[in-house]
């Protein structure tokens, strides 16, 4: 992951260099460096954890220069520390990184073997030794950066810069994304386009393979032969402003109560309420003649996904196969002709979700992008773009983006089923009607939060817990042990409530409560068979339910949390609320860092 930044500039940089490196912080924030070349002489400021350690160190030393490159780190190679937080340096050469150098064992001995010494434990020190051995046997820097490019193996995205030359940083992408902007007079790099919007909002992206030598007068791109390719600038739409969070104490609190607001803006965008029908959308493959669907993505974006797959299949009698991406890109799925592929990703950066979309490309198969950053690889790379409308999502841990990618999902499964002949007119507009109703009833949940935030104490109290739900409410349990042990690292799990007796019913006792989520669906039953088993066992049972559920059960609950009766296609939105508000509220109890949780960065561009 990380995030990296390089400014050649007429100011100093070290300011606008930490100004990008904060809208870059979700790509990590285990350490933050920057360094700069001044009167030839090239100086850097490192600190560990967040950046504002770095902004602290830069207010005591600061760092004058007009170019410069900057760091914000998530740990692959070498603990979190000074040491290891980047620009590294040697002999004249400092370099940022974000990726993994696969090969640095190798080139390691090698350099070690040359003489090099290493000060730290990072793959990255080698790309910065393996230049400045180039200096250092005369080649010139551009050269010394090309020939070091060559010797790489693995995902990287690279800046560096040189002692003595304040006009030059070289940049190179191989695999993760690194944007080029164009100001005045001067020049930018950085891991994403919103970093330099402060600075320039004309931006060219640099594919796969390419290197840029950037000076004040422009960029020229290469690729790995040395050959000059031509890339178009094109205009980012990328925001100035930094989000804040408003009256609110984090972000995630922010972003769980603006889901209303972003799912109407979602669902407005593929459905149209004045008819109750659906908006007109262009596709690279018919729906009706498909075959089958596969959908690929990772964490809680694999979990919508998996919600998807009960939708598709149930609305639309499309059958859909779901992976976790990182299982996908190496399991050499065969891919029948008449089929599509979704991919689904809040950053469109993640590294296997991107593989996987790789993997159908080659196997010549459409590909559908449902994403949030509009401007991600994994958008520009797809050949429909499928927006969620939830806006700029900075706590790490996802929730609007989830409901987002969930009215995504629900409206082009209600399109399948219409175009597949499964879905007639009047059941469309039923359905449209129904999912037009998600803001409301998600407002009413929202309210909840007080009776949230008071078993939230309690929870916080246990060190594991346990959630079940069966259908579409499977993989919103999973989406709850996930978000709890995210942010408060209370150990969860998720399971679908009929596999309990098939092994997790032996943790069952007092000190493990159990979540389950159980609208009053055709199902209702069976779970609460669940519940009776989890009972008889001295199990603690938090029961999410609507009023009918509640009205219909008779064993005693340690809590049961009542939502309004809903339409069932909108309750994985609904009941996506209360498991959001309960994590948020534990790790609130807890203590912990609940926008950047320890070990997690909120876009991972590493596999
Ligand atoms: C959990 C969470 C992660 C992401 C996953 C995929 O709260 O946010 O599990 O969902 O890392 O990220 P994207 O959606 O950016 O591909």
């Amino acid at each position: 992951m990380c995030g990296i930044v390089g400014i050649v500039g007429h100011n100093a940089v070290a300011p606008l260099i930490v100004d990008a490196l904060k809208r870059l912080e979700y790509r990590g924030y285990d350490s933050a460096g920057v360094a700069t070349v001044e009167q030839g002489t090239l100086g850097r400021r490192r600190a560990e954890g967040k950046l504002v350690n770095l902004e602290r160190l830069l207010g005591a030393e600061p760092l004058a220069g007009t170019i410069g490159i900057g760091h914000t780190r998530w740990a692959t190679h070498g603990v979190p520390n000074e040491t290891n937080a980047h620009p590294h340096f040697s002999n004249g050469v400092a370099v940022v990184h974000n990726g993994i150098v696969e090969n640095f064992a190798t080139l390691r001995d090698e350099l070690i073997a040359d003489g090099y010494v290493f000060t730290s434990q990072t793959d990255t020190e080698v790309v910065a030794h393996l230049v400045a051995r180039e200096l250092a046997r005369g080649v010139a820097p551009v050269e010394a950066a090309h020939a070091t490019l060559k010797r790489l193996e693995g995902a990287f995205a690279l800046a560096i810069m040189f002692e003595g030359d304040e006009n030059l940083i070289v940049g190179a992408r191989s695999g993760p994304p690194l944007a080029v902007g164009h100001g005045e007079g001067e020049m930018f790099l950085g891991s994403d386009a919103i970093a330099l919007a402060p600075f320039t909002n004309s931006i060219t992206y640099l594919e796969d393979g390419d290197w840029a030598v950037i000076r004040r007068g422009g960029a020229e791109i290469f690729d790995l032969s040395g050959k000059r390719m031509e890339r178009k600038r094109q205009t980012s739409l990328g925001t100035v402003f930094m989000v804040d969070k408003g009256n609110r104490r984090h972000f995630m609190e922010k972003e769980i109560h603006e889901q209303p607001e972003v799912i109407s803006h979602t669902l407005a965008h593929y459905l149209d309420f004045t008819t109750d029908g659906l908006k007109p959308l262009d596709l690279p493959f018919d729906f009706k003649t498909l075959e089958r669907l596969a959908i690929s993505a990772c964490g809680t974006a694999y979990l919508s996904g998996l919600v998807g797959k009960y939708w598709f299949e149930r609305l639309a009698r499309l059958p859909v196969d779901i992976d976790i991406a990182s299982e996908f890109r190496y399991r050499e799925m065969p891919i029948s002709k008449n089929s599509a592929a979704f991919f689904i990703s809040q950053s469109g950066e993640t590294a296997d979700t991107l593989a996987s979309l790789h993997y159908c490309r080659s196997q010549g198969v459409p590909i559908g992008a449902i994403v949030n950053v509009r401007e991600s690889t994994i958008a520009r790379e797809s050949d429909v773009v499928l927006p969620t409308l939830a806006g700029p999502e900075i706590g790490v841990a996802s929730t609007k983006a989830f409901t987002c990618q969930l009215a995504v999902l629900a409206s082009l499964a209600v399109r399948a089923g219409v175009a597949r002949g499964t879905i007639s007119r009047e059941r469309e507009k039923e359905l449209v009607h129904q999912l037009s109703e998600t803001p409301r009833f998600a407002n009413q949940v929202l309210k909840l939060e007080g009776q949230i935030e008071t078993l939230a104490r309690d929870l916080s109290r246990y060190n594991h817990v346990l959630y079940l739900g069966r259908d579409t409410n499977f993989p919103l349990a999973m989406e709850g042990a996930l978000k709890l042990k995210e942010i408060s690292y209370i150990h969860a799990e998720g399971y679908a409530a009929g596999e309990l007796k098939h092994g997790p019913i032996a943790l069952i006792d007092e000190n493990m409560p159990v979540i389950v989520i159980a609208p009053h669906d055709r199902i209702f039953e069976k779970t609460v068979s669940n519940m009776q088993e989890v009972a008889a066992r001295g199990g603690k049972i938090i029961l999410i339910t609507d009023q009918k559920g509640a009205s219909q059960v008779s064993l005693k609950t340690y809590e049961t949390i009542v939502l309004p009766d809903v339409p069932e296609i909108i309750t994985p939105m609904i009941y996506a609320l209360p498991i959001q508000m309960l994590a948020y509220h534990t790790a609130v109890f807890m203590g912990t860092d609940v926008d950047q949780p320890r070990n997690l960065a909120k876009s991972v561009t590493v596999e």
